[in-house]
This record gives C-alpha cells, structure tokens and sequence, in this order.
C-alpha cells in the first residue's frame, strides 16, 4: 500500500520550538489509495463479488460495497432465508440468492468474494474460495484457531489468490497518521504499548436478539454448525455464538484482534508475539457463556511489552496509549494526540534535598546556571499536538482497497499473513486464559505451547 505524504501543514507544529502549548489539526482528506474515484472504472473493469453471510456484519459490508464504484455485487449466500430477503432488499428484487455458497464460487461470473460468515466458518470459506480461484475478503479475526490459520495461509499461498482480512484499523486515517509519526522517529524509542477497550450494555456484550421468525425451517441449522459437535436448534447460539468458544474466538477474537491489527499496522510489525500471558473471567455476563467477558493480557513483540485489556462490564472508549523515550502518542477513534518529552530534568533532582547545605547550594546553583531560562532568550516549550479526524471505523476504505487488488493484482497490506499473525496473538491470548499460564508461539511445529 502506498504511502501519502501530508502537506508541510500538518507536521508543523512537529518541531521543538517555541510556540503554543497545544496545537490542533484536522486530518486533510482521505489518503488517495483509500479514496474511491467514482470516474476511475472502466465498464470492463467492473468487479462482481459474491457475498457469504449476510448477518450483522455481512448487511453492513454489503450495503456499502454496492455503493463503491465499479463493484458490484452478482448474488449472496446465506443459511438462513430471511438474509436472502435482507440481501435482496440491499441490493435488488431480483438477485440470485442461495443457501450454498459451493454455487458462488463455481460462478464464473463472479471475480471474488466477501465472507462475513461466524469464526468456525472462516476456514473453509476461505480454504474453498481461494482453491475455487476466487479473490476473498474474510472478516476478522482471520481464523478460528491457530492450525485453522496455518491452513488458511497455505492454501492462500498455493493458489496465489488475494485474501483480504476485515480489521478495517489498517485503513484507518488516524492509524495512518500514527504509523508516519512513528516512523519518523517522533517517539524516539518504543517503550511500552496499552490498547484497551470496554462496553457496558447487553448489546456490546454479545446478547443480540434472535429473529423472532428463525427456526430449522428458514435456517439449515445443520450446516450452520459446521464441524463443531451437533446441538439442538438453538436461536440464541445462532445469534450470540461469539459466546461460546465452539463457534467464536472471545473478546480477543471480536475485539482484542482489532487493537493488535491497528497497533501491528502503525509499529510496522508483522510477526507473532513471542509470549502471551493473560488473565480474566466472567464476571459481568453469567448467561451461560464459556468465554470470559473481560480478559488482559501481557505480550512480548520481540523485547517490546505491550498490554491490552478488553472488558464487557465498563465502558471505555478503544485507546491506545504508545509510549516511547520521546513522547506519548494517544490513539482514539477519530484523534490522536502527540506529546512530546524531553527526556531531561525539568527541575533540580530532590535526591540533592538529602546533600548538607553547602554541596546542595553548589548543585542548585550549578543547576540554576545550566537550565534556567536566559533573559531575552525564547523560552523552549514542548509542544502537544492533536490531529482529529473521521473515525476510524474505516470499513469503506478497506473494501475498497480489497477491490482495487482484485482489479489490479497489487498485495494488500492486511493480507493472509498479516491477518494469521495477528489471529495468533489472540489465539494466544485465549490458551493463556483457559491454560492459566505463559504461552508461546513456535514458528517449527506451528503451535501454541505452554
Ligand atoms: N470488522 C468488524 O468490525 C466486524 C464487526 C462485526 C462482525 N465482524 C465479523 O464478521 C463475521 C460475522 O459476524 P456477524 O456478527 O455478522 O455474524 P452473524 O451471525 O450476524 O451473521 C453471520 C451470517 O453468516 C451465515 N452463515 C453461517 N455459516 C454460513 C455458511 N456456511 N454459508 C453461508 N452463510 C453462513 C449465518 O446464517 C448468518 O446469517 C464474524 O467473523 C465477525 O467477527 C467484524
């Protein structure tokens, strides 16, 4: 992906000179490469995809990939029918609609796919699509397990086919912005990186309401299950599977995997942790989930300690807080926030407050001598720096981009591999919960180990 240079406005406020204390800029518009031209696509170039999985997500994907030029959507799959009611009413009266998404693929009229479709499908959608010679955008996290994304990376690579994961912080402006300041050295170097995110509703914990019409009739239930062990039709597990560990990846799969998407974006990283460990619990939502509604976790990326927490009982805003010897730079949904520092003492030590009198006059005057503001001289002040911008929910943009390497054959950042590793770390983050201990990633055998 392209890189965009800013205009001189924009870092202005970057140098160490004198000047307000705190400056605020407006992020400038979107960067071209995430700028859909609506004049740009030639008839012949039009790309048809097909949509799997027309759920809460898939309806939201949907409705906006139509709306990007030159794409557009040829039929969609989902196992239950009143999403083939929903798919028609998005796009139009008369699109085909199946319950197997075997047809899409074997559709020589459709160029890609985008799959929306619960985590314990992401594999198989992925595997078949990319071996039927289909491009795919796969939502996040990428795969349900570690060996499900070792699958997904090889049968990516035998096929040669695109895949795009759908953690749209790889497209975000404000990430964007971040990960240029960060290059350029603005935090001197990395010390620390939190990320955390917190909700306080029902609704943000996962317990949706079933359509009220759902039942083995309009659903092929058996299918839905997919190779996990069968269980009576059971609408709330259709709605709320991110609950349980049979179907969903957790908080670190729904939510923790786009702190470490984006926080693996702005430092440049595209690799494993090399340990995790976390702890949490259910201790919000005892409605018969197995995985836990809060969970923090500690990794090592290569010597750098980076902490994220996720929690289902108290909202707190998606933050990063990415803190290095020259600065703290804060991450939000639609800001970010420079602070620069010195590094140096601002004041004289009060260890000396411990020296007898004379030696400590000597210090504080030596002190006083070297550091004080000089008459008639500017005064040096550090300078805070905020950019706001659109929010970083940058799902068009990161379509777009999916459609632009479908037209274009060029890479994709948050490509299968990018999206493998960072699936892991919440893979990782979830055996160190249930395992209760250390665990590591181990690149020969392609497993977690404890
Ligand atoms: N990027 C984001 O911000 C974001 C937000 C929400 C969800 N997601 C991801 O999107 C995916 C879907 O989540 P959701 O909330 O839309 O789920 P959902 O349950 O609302 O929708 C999933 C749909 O897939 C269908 N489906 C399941 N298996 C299928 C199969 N084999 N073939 C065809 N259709 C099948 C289901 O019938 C259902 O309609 C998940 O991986 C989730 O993590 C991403």
């Amino acid at each position: 992906m392209k890189t965009h240079n800013y205009s001189r406005r924009e870092f202005v406020g970057m140098s160490a000179a004198a000047g307000a204390s705190l400056a605020a800029n407006t992020l400038g518009p979107l960067p071209p490469h995430l700028v859909p031209d609506p004049g740009a696509v030639a008839a012949s170039d039009r790309v048809r995809f097909g949509m799997i999985g027309v759920g809460m997500q898939g309806s939201g994907l949907l409705s906006q990939a139509i709306t990007l030029p030159g794409v557009e959507c040829a039929a969609a799959c989902d196992l239950y029918d009143g999403r083939h009611t929903l798919a028609r009413e998005i796009v139009r009266a008369d699109l085909p609609v199946t319950r197997r998404y075997q047809e899409l693929l074997d559709n020589k009229e459709i160029d890609c796919i985008v799959a929306a479709v619960p985590d314990h499908w992401h594999k198989q959608v992925v595997v078949d699509a990319v071996s039927a010679g289909k491009d795919i955008y796969c939502e996040k996290p990428m795969s349900h397990s570690a060996a499900d994304g070792v699958a997904m990376v090889d049968a990516a690579k035998r096929s040669g086919r695109i895949v795009q994961i759908g953690s749209q912080r790889v497209s975000s402006q404000v990430c964007a912005k971040a990960k240029e300041l960060i290059a350029q050295g603005t935090l001197g170097d990395l010390m620390l990186v939190e990320g955390w995110l917190g909700r306080n509703d029902p609704t943000g914990a996962w317990e949706y309401p079933p359509p009220p019409d759902l039942s083995p009739k309009n659903l092929d239930w058996d299918t839905w299950q997919g190779t996990v062990p069968k269980r009576p039709f059971d609408p709330f597990i259709f709605a709320r599977w991110r609950c349980w560990k049979e179907y969903g990846t957790g908080v670190a799969g729904d939510l923790l995997v786009h702190l470490v998407s984006g926080m693996m974006f702005m430092l440049g990283i595209n690799a494993p942790p090399k340990q995790a460990s976390a702890v949490g619990g259910i201790r919000r939502w005892k409605d018969g989930r197995n995985m836990p509604d809060v969970q923090a976790v500690v990794y090592d990326y290569d010597g750098l300690p980076v902490y994220m927490r996720l929690n289902l009982g108290t909202e707190m805003p998606e933050t990063y807080r990415i803190q290095g010897s020259k600065g703290l730079l804060e991450v939000t949904g639609s800001a970010l926030t420079l602070t620069p520092q010195s590094g140096k003492d601002q004041y004289p030590s009060y260890y000396t407050g411990s020296y007898p009198r004379a030696l400590r006059q000597a210090y504080l005057a030596k002190w006083h001598e070297e550091n004080d503001p000089k008459m008639g001289q500017p005064v040096t002040m550090p300078e805070t720096i905020s950019f706001s911008g659109p929010d970083f929910d940058d799902i068009r943009p990161h379509q777009w981009t999916f459609f632009e390497a479908v037209r274009t054959r060029k890479p994709v950042v948050e490509d299968v591999v990018f999206g493998h590793h960072a699936a892991l770390a919440c893979h990782m983050a979830n055996e160190s919960y249930f395992r209760r201990g250390a665990v590591s990633w181990d690149e020969a055998t392609k497993t977690i180990k404890g």
